[in-house]
């Protein structure tokens, strides 16, 4: 059966996405965004303060099939319409991969439609699309999550992503929800953060910035560390509690926030500079960040650089990103995965489709 379809240029691709905590379902036309139902399990997850991936697993198998019915009615397509099906293959918690790809799967063999399996990554970085039109060849992508922190030279997003650096510890949105945690905010940590940062001073505590340091910038100019400005923050909390001081949560929020967003946008602007490009993308769930924001719009203008974000919505996991990239695949004619793809939770950055 099909449904009168929307007016549309290009192809109706359905992604999936359960690489984490999110079950996402996105419906695209080309590059028209048409649904993007996601389902959380994060609530699930905060009282442990991370996410469980046993947890993670079985809420996806509960939410799935409901997502998809929502997805094709907020579009108003019915499944028969779907040109092509793609999900995120990797890289993830294993168990909640698993889940989204068998999904695909079985989508794919029953409508006998193509499957496309993606890099989570990649499908970040094509997702500006939906919002800003094509993406500039080449870009400087800037992922920062709860589980990844990544510097990315992308040409063609559908067969070129070169990993230019990426965190050596903790991820960036990690480290927000581990200083979160400290500090007696609720999980996940970096929206309470950038709250709390907001009437706080981001100079009433020097924090360290990881490997700024001239040694550590020969190995490693466009990487990351952040798990020595985590335990920084724990130090500096416990030293006030013991000395029977309060701990000015807004003042370390605001300090430890700074120290974060200060080296993520000098190495991203560095990295552009050092690769002749003149656009920078960021995603992931910390760009959301209203730090992050500002100070990279400041840094990059001072270069010549242009900054685009998208809307914090679709810089979190959803399946929009998924179908985002799926639709860019059928348009440059990649050849489809087979359908015994398997889920690969520690996928390389620069396989975008397996
Ligand atoms: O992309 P995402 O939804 O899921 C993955 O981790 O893949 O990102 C979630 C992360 C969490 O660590 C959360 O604390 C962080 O993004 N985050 C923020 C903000 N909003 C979400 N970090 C800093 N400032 C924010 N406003
Ligand atoms: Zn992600």
């Amino acid at each position: 059966m099909t449904s009168s379809l929307p007016s549309s240029a290009g192809p109706l691709v359905l992604g999936i996405e359960t690489s984490c905590d999110e079950t996402g379902v996105g419906i695209v036309s080309g590059q028209t965004l048409l649904a993007d139902a996601v389902a959380s399990s994060v609530e699930e997850h905060a009282r442990f303060g991370g996410v469980v991936p046993e947890v993670a697993s079985r809420a996806h198998l509960e939410a799935m099939v409901p997502t998809i019915e929502r997805a094709c009615e907020t579009a108003g397509i019915v499944l028969g319409d779907v040109d092509a099906i793609a999900v995120t293959a990797g890289p993830g918690l294993a168990g909640a991969l698993l889940v989204g790809v068998a999904a695909a799967k079985s989508l794919a063999l029953g409508l006998e439609k193509p499957l496309y399996g993606v890099n989570h990554l990649a499908a970040h970085v094509a997702v500006d699309q939906l919002e800003h039109g094509p993406l500039p060849d080449p870009c400087l992508a800037m992922l920062v999550s709860g589980g990844h922190s990544s510097l990315l030279r992308v040409g063609d997003v559908t067969s070129s992503v070169e990993p230019l650096g990426s965190t050596i510890d903790d991820a960036a949105g990690e480290a927000f929800d581990k200083v979160a945690r400290l500090l007696g905010l609720p999980f996940p940590g970096g929206p309470y953060i950038d709250k709390a940062a907001s009437s706080g001073s981001s100079v009433a505590i020097d924090f360290p910035r990881g490997l700024t340091s001239r040694r550590d910038l020969e190995r490693h100019r466009f990487d990351f560390s952040f798990s020595g400005l985590k335990t920084a923050v724990a130090r500096w909390v416990q030293a006030r509690e013991e000395s029977g001081e309060p701990v000015p949560v807004s003042d370390v929020a605001a300090s430890f926030q700074e120290a974060v967003c200060d080296v993520l946008t000098r190495k991203a602007v560095d990295a552009a500079t050092a690769e002749g490009i003149e656009d920078i993308l960021i995603g992931g769930g910390v760009a959301a960040n209203s730090r992050l924001r500002v100070l990279a719009e400041e840094r990059a203008a001072a270069r010549g650089i242009r900054v685009r974000v998208p809307r914090p919505g679709l810089c979190t996991d959803n399946g929009a990103m998924v179908a985002a990239l799926g639709a860019e695949m059928v348009a440059r004619g990649r050849t489809p995965s087979h359908l015994d793809l398997p889920a690969d939770s520690s996928m390389p950055v620069d396989v975008v489709l397996v």
